[in-house]
């Protein structure tokens, strides 16, 4: 067992604001993407729910005796299980108007009565980039070269966390923005709501490459 304060470095009376700041420093060293690996991102992430959602009701600060330890030795605390991922297709957006950063913009796409292949959900195992995924469950989404080299698969990561591997053609700004690769991105939060299509956004137009194969075969 590991105290979530021992987790992310703070004392046991850190209030709100400490433990948020603390929890931003920690998870980015944690973040596979920076060296880290699943398990301590997951243990990272599993701290900070732990002092957020066990916290006292009366809204004091609480402390170490208030929340409960982490148990590395129990499998599901740290295990990894499939990502529940909401997405919509851009074209939705181009078509309706509505644009990449509008606060609403799930909660339109779910009143929307929109087909299937435009906007849903869909589980992503552990092992299983977002774009493998989605293909496995019959939707064909774009891309290329499948080795973080385009555009072709980006999507735009509106919530949640998804790690990037190999990425030789999204700037920092890019990433920044909210754009990520599907073809190797992992989903590394238990959700998230992703826009794919989004290569004809003009800030990524220029990073495409002609369709691969697949994507040909598989277009109209
Ligand atoms: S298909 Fe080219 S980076 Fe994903």
């Amino acid at each position: 067992m590991v105290s979530p304060f021992d987790v992310l470095n703070i004392d046991d009376d850190a209030d709100e604001d400490a433990i948020e700041r603390a929890y931003r420093e920690r998870v980015k060293r944690a973040h596979p993407d920076q060296g880290g690996s699943l398990e301590e991102f997951q243990l990272v992430r599993r701290a900070y729910r732990t002092l957020t959602e066990e916290r006292p009701a009366d809204g004091s600060n609480g402390d170490r005796a208030d929340v409960g330890d982490v148990d590395l030795t129990d499998d599901d605390a740290t295990a990894v299980g499939p990502a529940r991922v909401e997405f919509l297709d851009y074209e939705v957006l181009v078509d309706r108007g509505w644009a990449l950063d509008d606060d609403d913009l799930f909660v339109k796409a779910s009143d929307a009565d929109l087909r299937a292949t435009d906007y849903g959900r869909l589980l992503v195992d552990p092992d299983e980039s977002l774009l493998e995924a989605a293909e496995s469950r019959g939707f064909t989404w774009p891309f290329s070269c499948r080795g973080g080299a385009c555009a072709n698969c980006a999507v735009y990561l509106a919530e949640g966390e998804l790690s990037q591997p190999v990425n030789t053609i999204l700037s920092e700004d890019h990433t920044e923005q909210g754009f990520r690769l599907s073809c190797n991105g992992y989903p590394v939060s238990d959700e998230l709501k992703i826009v794919f299509n989004v290569k004809h956004v003009p800030e990524l137009d220029e990073l495409r490459l002609p369709p691969g194969p697949f994507r040909r075969a598989h277009s109209k």
